[in-house]
């Protein structure tokens, strides 16, 4: 016993680290948060997010940021964590590993955040998580879907369903769509963890569907020029185009594949599940087909709130990475609510809190703008409800929208 007081008396405690909002210019970096010049005078629980705010991977990390900043409104509307406030910390990862290690480094150092959320892709997360797991400190990832994200370490999870869930969704649906598939051209990002975890995934359910891969074409995620590979697929007359990128390069692809005069479906794959594409293929991403691992119609109290303020904010449906993000900072509300019965969370040591934090979570059950998810022991999230959308556009390409199939 003595020897815990006296270990634990040399740690930072814990009520150091919840800093006033008057404060808060020195826990971010980023302008955008500190605008609410309020003062206040309660104490507030810092959780980081480590997402995309620039670079090309900001096509998705931006409906991140405005996911997680209306759970960071919503569940400090309703009392926060038993009456203290949480408050968002935001480190922009930018769309690399560097950066992404930095903002860890910031969030778990500087910021000193009970958990994070983040970061946007899987590529990342493979250099930064094991930073974390070092630290003690738990990740959620809200878009992670590569598989062996959870595995990194006992502190990391997610909320993002993994390929193997959600890919083979969007395949049965394009076969519903056209059982005449027989030819399937695959394209995919071999610069990507995730986008090569992927194509494995999409290349044995077209081997399960008894569909004949014809091609399979790699390019980078930084290219724009995707001429010799598109022309070398539509050679071999494709019935199928299935592409594993991100969203720039996503998005000109699927609008050099239909330049060059492929006319059958395409499947994008979950780097491109962002209407920031449209700007990208315009009308030519009419008919993309993607899997979805959110639906804005979910039923419920929870998603209607979400739904709502989303469709207040932007004026259009709320997307995956959105309710993915909320549902993230959701998931660290409702266990830091349910550990705070237990102990009081402002009264436990930092790393002591991390670590309750996180077995806390792992235990939870949490209905979410995503359905009812729970984790596996290892992080893997558990989901029930997946769905397909198909990108219906405006002939001028102008706007657009997902449609969901049934
Ligand atoms: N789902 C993508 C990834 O894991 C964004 O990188």
């Amino acid at each position: 016993m003595n020897t815990a007081f006296i270990r634990t008396t040399a740690l930072l405690p814990i009520f150091a680290l919840f800093f006033t909002a008057c404060s808060s210019s020195s826990v971010s970096t980023n302008p955008a948060n500190n605008n609410n010049a309020t003062p206040q005078t309660s104490t507030v629980i810092p959780i980081g997010i480590a997402v995309a705010q620039t670079s090309n991977v900001a096509l998705l990390g931006q409906e991140q940021v405005a996911g997680a900043k209306i759970a960071e409104k919503y569940f400090n509307d309703q009392g926060g964590i038993n009456g203290t406030p949480i408050k968002l910390v935001f480190q922009d990862t930018a769309g690399d590993e560097a950066g992404t290690i930095n903002a860890f480094q910031a969030l778990i150092n500087k910021d000193k955040v009970v958990g994070i959320v983040g970061p946007t892709l899987s590529q990342q997360a493979f250099s930064a998580n094991p930073i974390a797991e070092r630290a003690k400190i738990p990740v959620l990832g809200p878009s992670n879907t590569a598989k062996g994200i959870p595995e990194i370490g006992d502190y990391i999870a997610r909320v993002s369903a993994p390929v193997s869930v959600v890919a083979p969704n969007s395949i049965k649906a394009a076969l519903k769509l056209n059982p005449n598939i027989k030819k399937v051209a695959v394209f995919f990002a071999q610069n990507d963890a995730f986008s090569k975890s992927e194509t494995e995934i999409f290349q044995q359910t077209v081997k399960e569907q008894n569909l004949e891969l014809v091609t399979v074409q790699k390019f980078q995620t930084s290219d724009t020029d995707f001429q010799s590979q598109a022309t070398n697929a539509i050679n071999l007359k494709p019935d199928l185009v299935i592409i594993s990128g991100l969203a720039a390069d996503g998005g000109n692809l699927v609008r050099q594949l239909r330049e060059l005069g492929y006319k059958g479906l395409i499947v994008g794959g979950n780097g491109l599940n962002t209407s920031n594409i449209f700007p990208v293929c315009k009308a030519l991403c009419d008919g993309v087909l993607i899997a979805q691992a959110y639906s804005p119609e979910h039923p419920g109290e929870i998603n209607t709130a979400f739904r709502q303020a989303y469709v207040d904010q932007f004026k259009k449906e709320p997307p995956q990475f959105s309710a993915q993000a909320f549902a993230a900072v959701q998931v660290y509300v409702e266990a830091l609510k349910s550990l705070d019965q237990k102990s009081k969370v402002n009264k436990l040591e930092l790393p002591s809190l991390r670590t309750e934090l996180n077995k806390q979570l792992l235990n939870g059950k949490y209905n979410t703008p995503l359905g009812e998810i729970g984790f596996t022991p290892v992080g893997e999230v558990v989901q029930k409800d997946f769905y397909v959308a198909q990108i219906k556009m405006e002939p001028d390409g102008s706007k657009g929208k997902f449609t969901f199939l049934k």
